[in-house]
């Protein structure tokens, strides 16, 4: 029977709390992560197809046993990976609410909605985003960035792109993004017909920053060579170094070119609560477009993303299947016209309960304290003598290297090492490329993280490192 009677589900569902709430509170003594051994991982892939139920008490002790303790490892204070945070407790609780209620938020009258809605508000103040611009969350920044820039063609294909398809133009539509911008601004232009020749990535400066002076040269060699420049993809916090592309230089070049101006906050646009950041994100309110990622540094539980576009009217053509004569703007439209999604889950209710569990105050202290927490680490690795800093932007990341004297191929070195480190459990770190070097890359978007456990990282590379020379 798949339905489960009220006293069941209540004490299953407080199984459920237990078996979370004894891993949190072990968090700090468990290995950051541990490989699934082999007998599981067999087990897992081979699982015949079950023809017959199980008591779901016995699935809740498997989850314990099988699954919970192999996890990626981003709860851990000690997980410096990619941009995964930890999810906020009390988010995965309205995880649960959220399911518990179901309901579509393609619109309509009812809780959800509003709910939605006043996230969406929330968000925009804490971006400086004009209150009028439009919105949805998604399921993560690529989508985010996905959403964005479709309506980006849009506009720039003149509707053009509904009716007749794409790209049918004679001079190809151009887009602009650094070489240090995220793979999904590429995902997303090929998606959406462009062609990734027609994304054309402008080199870094020496902060790994969009080149503006290069940007320029690239639009009036490209306008020269018949072709048709229409959106500049920016970067507020990429995901190599935590650079910020000078976004008002480029809003103004934008506004000088009728270019788009999209900006990919999917890591880095809340950093603009950071203490004394401010000034980085000067021009971010003039985006005509903007991508967040709440399951990123809001420490929501994937999956929340968010898309903003300061034409809501414009983002509603792109999307709509209502024509303009129908729609009744009386009531709020649906959401189902901003985006591709039609039945869309309840992303909204973990922000909206953590949000007023610790207010922007609280979230301006956790993203600060992570941004220390990352100088304090460049500190550390600058006093080594075995290390060497090799950048830091003006966020949470880390890019370093181990390099002993006298180790002929330092890559090779630290790609080893940073596999010892993963397998290891203490801490868990990856490696990215920065102008043609391997470096190891850590990244801190963690509330559970403290100095202690950065020396546990450092030490944790230089033991492996030496582990290596040793032979
Ligand atoms: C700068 C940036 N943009 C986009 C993305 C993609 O976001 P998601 O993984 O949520 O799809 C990431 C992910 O790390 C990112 O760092």
């Amino acid at each position: 029977m798949i339905d489960l009677s009220p006293e069941a589900f209540r004490q299953l569902g407080y199984r459920a709390i237990d078996i979370l709430a004894d891993q949190l509170a072990n968090i700090r003594d468990l290995p950051t992560r541990q490989p699934v051994p082999d007998p599981l991982r067999d087990q897992f892939l081979h699982q015949p197809l079950p023809e017959t139920g199980t008591e779901p008490t016995q699935l809740l002790e498997n989850f314990a046993t099988k699954v919970l303790p192999y996890p990626m490892g981003n709860a851990s204070p000690r997980f410096f990976a990619w941009v995964n945070s930890p999810p906020a407790p009390l988010a995965v609780l309205a995880e649960l609410l959220a399911a518990g209620m179901n309901p579509s938020v393609a619109g309509g009258d009812h809780a959800a909605t509003y709910i939605e809605h006043a996230v969406l508000n929330w968000l925009k103040a804490i971006m400086t985003y004009p209150a009028d611009s439009g919105g949805v969350f998604a399921s993560g920044g690529s989508v985010a960035n996905l959403i964005a820039l479709a309506v980006m063609r849009h506009v720039k294909s003149g509707g053009q792109d509904r009716a007749t398809g794409f790209q049918t133009h004679a001079a190809p539509l151009i887009v602009y993004t650094s070489t240090q911008g995220h793979g999904c601004i590429q995902k997303a232009l090929e998606a959406l017909g462009f062609g990734h020749q027609n994304l054309h990535k402008i080199p870094v400066d020496a902060d790994y920053r969009m080149d503006l002076a290069a940007l320029r040269a690239q639009i009036a060699a490209d306008r020269a060579a018949g072709l048709n420049p229409v959106c500049v993809a920016a970067s507020a916090g990429t995901v190599n170094t935590g650079a910020i592309d000078p976004l008002t230089d480029i809003a103004d070049l934008c506004a000088a070119e009728n270019l788009w101006f999209h900006v990919d906050g999917a890591y880095g646009g809340v950093g603009i609560l950071g203490d004394g950041l401010a000034e980085h994100y000067r021009g971010i309110e003039r985006a005509d477009s903007l991508a967040i990622d709440p399951h990123k540094w809001l420490y929501m539980p994937v999956e929340c993303g968010c898309a903003f576009v300061r034409d809501a009217a414009a983002m509603r053509d792109t999307f709509s299947l209502v024509p303009s004569y129908l729609r009744d703007d009386r009531a709020l439209p649906w959401f189902s016209e901003f985006s591709i999604q039609q039945t869309r889950g309840f992303k909204a209710l973990k922000l909206w309960m953590v949000l007023q569990q610790i207010g922007v105050e609280g979230y301006r202290q956790l993203i600060s304290r992570d941004i220390e927490l990352a100088r304090i680490l460049q500190a550390r690795v600058r006093s080594r003598p075995d290390f060497e800093l090799v950048a830091a932007g003006p966020l949470s990341v880390t890019c370093f290297r181990y390099t002993p004297a006298g180790v002929a191929d330092v890559d090779q070195l630290n790609r080893q090492l940073a596999e010892i480190v993963q397998r290891s459990g203490q801490a868990f770190l990856t490696t990215t490329e920065l102008a043609g070097q391997l470096v190891l890359r850590a990244c801190i978007v963690n509330f559970r993280t403290t100095e202690a456990d950065l020396d546990i990282l450092l030490d944790a590379v230089a033991t492996a490192g030496q582990s290596i020379l040793a032979g």
